[in-house]
């Protein structure tokens, strides 16, 4: 297995991380335990040591599955996990008070089985709570051992710097795939003069560029995606350029679209570590696939000069969700 390091911290993970969010929420009902169980040691058998999860998925499912899932080699995988929202639960609000983070940090540090979490991370930027005194937090949990690593996720140019002066950030975790490039912008210069690695969520557009969904597909009730402008079903039947543009490349190349937007993913920066999610084995084993594939120089600039054509329809977020991201 392809191993990557985040940023300078010389926290290593394997080059591709496993995404457990979909395995207990956000994209439809939680999946059966055992076989989620028995997914996340085999993905551990395929060389997968970094994992992500956060106390809000479920709440707390999520972090109980891994947590019993990767006790027989606890010390052989990087467990990341979030705090940030209040009572854990990301339709309360957010909440990065250190009172409550110590709380939080108990609660996750309980679930997971672990005495201590290898990479922590502020889920979302707390606007009641100077970003100062999250990093002072963490830095002193770091001190007493429960924490390895410090993360942040979603957090704009200015958070990242001013945590990064008190406790040294680890990695940044924030959406990044063909369809929402924002970070290059601003964020990826920042990681880059501060030495801070970068893990891409949803690279597969949250299954979208896999061209698995189109305006057709029905979601479950309760899946996340119903409620995000960018799948409502014109907004995906305008999308698909995006979804035809890799369906391209991976036809001439014998490989799948998953591939493609993997491998473009890992493409731009040597400190990127995406973490793709999945529930099932055999797309586990596609998605590792895209280690092998390397697109050269040119690959990457066409898929530039196509995508640039490409007006993508729909923001990302619904209004409310999008108001607490990237700040
Ligand atoms: N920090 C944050 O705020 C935040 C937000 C969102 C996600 N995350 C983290 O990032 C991880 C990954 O993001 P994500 O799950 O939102 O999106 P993603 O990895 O872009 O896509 C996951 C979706 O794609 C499907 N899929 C995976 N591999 C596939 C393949 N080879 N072919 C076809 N479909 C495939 C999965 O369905 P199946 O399960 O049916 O395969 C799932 O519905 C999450 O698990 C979570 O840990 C963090």
């Amino acid at each position: 297995m392809q191993k990557r390091k985040l940023g300078n911290s010389g926290l290593e993970v394997s080059a591709l991380g496993l995404g457990c969010m979909g395995m207990s929420f956000g994209y439809g009902p939680a999946h059966d335990k055992n076989e989620m169980i028995s997914l996340l040691r085999s993905a551990y058998e395929k060389g997968i040591t970094f994992f992500d999860t956060a106390e809000c998925y479920g709440p707390h499912l999520n972090e109980e599955l891994l947590g019993e899932a990767l006790a027989p080699f606890r010390d052989k995988v990087v467990i990341a996990t979030k705090f940030g929202f209040l009572e854990g639960d990301s339709k309360k609000g957010l909440d990065s008070r250190p009172e409550w983070i110590r709380k939080s940090i108990e609660g996750s540090l309980k679930r997971l089985n672990t005495d201590v979490i290898d990479l922590y991370y502020q889920h979302r930027v707390d606007p009641n709570v100077p970003i100062e005194d999250v990093a002072g937090t963490i830095k002193d949990l770091i001190q007493e051992g429960k924490v390895k690593h410090f993360g942040l996720s979603e957090a704009g140019a200015e958070s990242i710097r001013r945590a990064h002066a008190v406790q040294p950030v680890t990695a940044l975790q924030s959406e990044y795939s063909l369809w929402w490039r924002t970070p290059e912008e601003e964020i990826f210069p920042i990681l880059e003069e501060l030495g801070i690695g970068f893990v891409p969520f949803s690279p597969l557009g949250r299954g979208f560029l896999t061209a698995k969904i189109d305006e057709n597909t029905q979601f479950d009730s309760s899946d996340f995606r119903n409620s995000l402008p960018r799948f409502a079903p014109e907004a995906r039947k305008t999308n698909q350029a995006f979804v035809e543009l890799l369906g391209k490349m991976a036809a001439d190349r014998g490989v799948t679209n998953a591939q493609i937007a993997l491998a473009w993913n890992l493409a731009q920066k040597p400190w990127i570590v995406p973490i793709p999610g999945t529930t099932k084995l055999h797309r586990l084993e596609e998605n590792l696939g895209a280690l092998d594939l390397k697109l050269s120089a040119a690959d990457l600039s066409e898929i530039n000069e196509a995508a640039s054509k490409i007006t993508i329809e729909g923001s990302r977020y619904p209004e409310h969700l999008q108001k607490i991201a990237g700040k």
